[in-house]
């Protein structure tokens, strides 16, 4: 990301220590959120890289990845598919369970989200472990879908996750990273 607006949106990230549990640093984007040149910096960030990169959906991660990733799909004149937490989505769907920084979870997204073929972009506010991207990731691979990226607000890269995740082959984009 351009290094201003890296810093900028940076500067906005709130650290709240030992929440939800004893030695998590929680990165808190509201505050990012509730800032209008804040949300203009990060919306504006995600439409310039994918502009000319022909996607045919934005993704986004159940709950934080509901946030940005419509704004960016209308941005792009595209469509958004959520890929949400185990027993909300109605329809017939096709699910992935995966390991967090705390606790586990299991993903799901309709069967019918998007077509074989289709270019997608995976879209969350956060990466710790990777967990959660590549279960995203693995859900859209299997409906036939080619996962171009990943991006997300902030990266943890002492976490390990986006390193897990360019090993598995997926890029991996951030606007900013807390070490
Ligand atoms: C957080 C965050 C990412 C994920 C990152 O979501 O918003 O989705 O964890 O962790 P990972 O890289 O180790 O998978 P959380 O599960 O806390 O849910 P929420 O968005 O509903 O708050
Ligand atoms: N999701 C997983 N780890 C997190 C952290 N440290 N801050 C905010 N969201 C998270």
């Amino acid at each position: 990301a351009p290094r201003e607006a890296s810093a900028y949106v940076r500067s906005l990230v709130r650290t709240v220590p030992d929440w939800p549990e004893p030695g998590v640093q929680f990165r808190d984007i509201t505050p990012v959120f509730q800032n209008p040149r804040g949300l203009r910096t990060l919306v504006d960030v995600l439409v310039d890289r994918y502009f000319d990169a022909k996607l045919d959906a934005v993704v986004g991660l159940d709950a934080r990845g509901f946030m940005i990733g419509p704004i960016v799909a209308y941005e792009l004149n595209i469509g958004f598919v959520p890929v949400r937490k185990i027993g909300k989505l109605p329809w017939k769907t096709i699910s992935e369970s995966y390991d967090l920084e705390y606790g586990s979870a299991t993903v799901e997204v309709h069967a019918d989200a998007c077509n074989a073929g289709d270019r997608v972009v995976l879209i969350d506010d956060l990466i710790a472990t990777g967990g959660t991207m590549l279960a995203g990731m693995h859900l859209l691979e299997r409906l036939g879908a080619k996962v171009i990226e990943a991006a997300a607000l902030i990266d943890l890269p002492d976490l390990g996750g986006s390193a897990r995740l360019r090993a598995a082959g997926l890029p991996v984009f951030s606007i900013c990273e807390f070490a």
